[in-house]
């Protein structure tokens, strides 16, 4: 059997520029694909980005805009793709939920659930936060307020729903948990989401009546299908987009925010099981990016965009930066000036001053290298298999390190040219106890892929000293 991966990044509400905590989820997901492409190659490989587009939220902002809602949206896309861009994402879908394709198999999948009889009509009473579009219990909120977004009132909403019959998977889905036949990760998140599944579940609102700016619900055109609903069928729908895409689902990994595991989870599952469609292999819920200890987002006004970042760190210092903010999982607190610092000793100092070094005694010896370039070292392609993203850069910190005392101990400027020659060489392609220069740079492909491939380049071939790869902050 072809071995293949599909990993996908939320999709993200089209009423804001991307910033540093978006940037975050999808750089991950793309630190995952680029690796598989290597592993597997690229045909093998399905990777997905997108825009979640309708609802109540989006309605409104547009609303408030003056413009249509679908203007509003198509204005906002280009911002996302524009972004992915410039951080170097190389996605292969960028999905639309209001691709016509999307909706047709959003409204097919709906139907199929209801015609299996776990859909039925109801009158959902009690509150709503507009901004996680996201019915409320009593014991989501914090001082009367959705935690999330402590500067909008949850609105009181009585309508008629439809209601999806989550109560009926409540087994199924401990079951499936508990034997990770869908891997929740890290583990303390799994605890988390089975903790809350046996304290009860409560069936679910699939539909709303009162918002338009919606797919309608193919049985009953006076409601749209609830928008998460919706969002979440774009992981499949995605994959009806070409004819020869079918053989990448189920999903290998979900990349998401720890905000929206229960989604990707427990609703996720229950309602590919309605539909008897095959479950995702593995959900993994990283934390936040907070500045001041507060979640970085539109909504508390304290953005960070990837332009900035780009514009101080360069590309390949931005995914850096991200990649190694927060043990992946966790929530990261970015203290001031940490970015600067971590970007001078690990980029400007480390890695930039060690190629620069080496590059600068092999074109004074004269050295020819092989054009070989060595597999992903196994200890970095371990990190990344477990999800481990940051520990894969530790790693490779560590060897930096340990060839840089390595050279300083060897002293190859203080040799004969032969055996100046021999270390170098040790350098570039290994040596006892040390890590080669060229096996770091492959290492850093998934990483920073431009970087490890002009690491590569140089270092094949006649070595000649090329331009400072991590300029020093100014
Ligand atoms: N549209 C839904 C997702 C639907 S997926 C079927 C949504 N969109 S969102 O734009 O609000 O958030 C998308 C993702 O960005 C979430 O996973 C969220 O956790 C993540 N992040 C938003 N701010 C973040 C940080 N400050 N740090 C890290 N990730 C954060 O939810």
């Amino acid at each position: 059997m072809t071995k293949k991966f599909y990993v996908t990044t939320p999709i993200y509400y089209a009423n804001a520029e991307p910033h540093i905590g978006s940037a975050y989820a999808t750089l991950s997901a793309d630190i995952i694909a680029r690796y598989y492409r290597i592993k597997y190659g690229n045909e093998n490989v399905l990777s997905l980005v997108g825009t979640d587009e309708h609802g109540q939220k989006i309605a409104e902002e547009a609303n408030k805009k003056g413009v249509e809602p679908k203007l509003y949206v198509d204005s906002l896309v280009p911002t996302f793709k524009d972004a992915w861009k410039s951080l170097n994402i190389d996605f292969d879908v960028f999905m639309r939920t209001t691709d016509p394709s999307h909706e047709n198999e959003a409204s097919r999948v709906i139907q199929k659930i209801y015609d299996k009889g776990y859909i039925y009509s109801g009158t959902y009473e009690g509150l709503y936060c507009v901004g996680c579009e996201k019915f409320l219990t009593e014991k989501d909120l914090v001082n009367g307020k959705c935690p999330l977004h402590p500067n909008r009132e949850p609105v009181y909403q009585k309508e008629r729903n439809y209601f999806f019959k989550l109560k009926d998977f409540q087994n199924k889905l401990i079951e499936l948990f508990e034997n990770d036949k869908v891997e929740i990760l890290p583990k303390y998140r799994k605890r988390e989401v089975l903790n809350r599944i046996k304290e009860g579940l409560e069936d679910i609102s699939v539909s709303r009546e009162g918002v338009s700016w919606g797919v309608p619900v193919p049985w009953d055109k006076s409601h749209t299908i609830y928008v998460w609903v919706e969002a979440l069928l774009n992981y499949y729908t995605a994959t009806k987009t070409r004819e020869d895409w079918g053989r990448f689902w189920p999903a290998d990994v979900h990349i998401v925010g720890k905000d929206i595991i229960w989604f990707h989870t427990v609703i996720w599952c229950a309602l590919l099981m309605a539909a008897e469609i095959s479950l995702p292999k593995t959900v993994f819920g990283h934390g936040f990016l907070t500045l001041k200890g507060q979640k970085i987002s539109k909504s508390l006004g304290n953005v960070i965009s990837p332009k900035e970042l780009i514009d101080q760190y360069g590309l390949d210092g931005t995914r850096y930066l991200l990649a190694s903010a927060a043990t992946f999982g966790e929530d990261r607190n970015i203290d001031e000036g940490e970015f600067d610092e971590k970007f001078q000793a690990d980029l400007a100092n480390g890695l930039g001053n060690l190629v620069a070094r080496v590059e600068t005694l092999a074109e004074k010896i004269g050295i020819e290298a092989d054009s070989e370039i060595p597999g992903i070292n196994t200890d970095v392609a371990g990190a990344i298999e477990r999800y481990e993203l940051d520990k894969g850069l530790d790693f490779i910190r560590l060897w930096i390190s340990g060839l840089d005392k390595y050279l300083n101990q060897e002293r190859p400027w203080e040799k004969s040219a032969s055996e100046s020659k021999q270390t170098l060489l040790a350098i570039i392609k290994g040596a006892e106890g040390v890590k080669s220069i060229k096996e770091i740079a492959s290492s850093l492909r998934p990483y920073l892929p431009d970087t490890a491939e002009e690491i590569l380049r140089r270092f094949s071939g006649t070595v000649r000293k090329g331009k400072i790869l991590f300029p020093r902050l100014k």
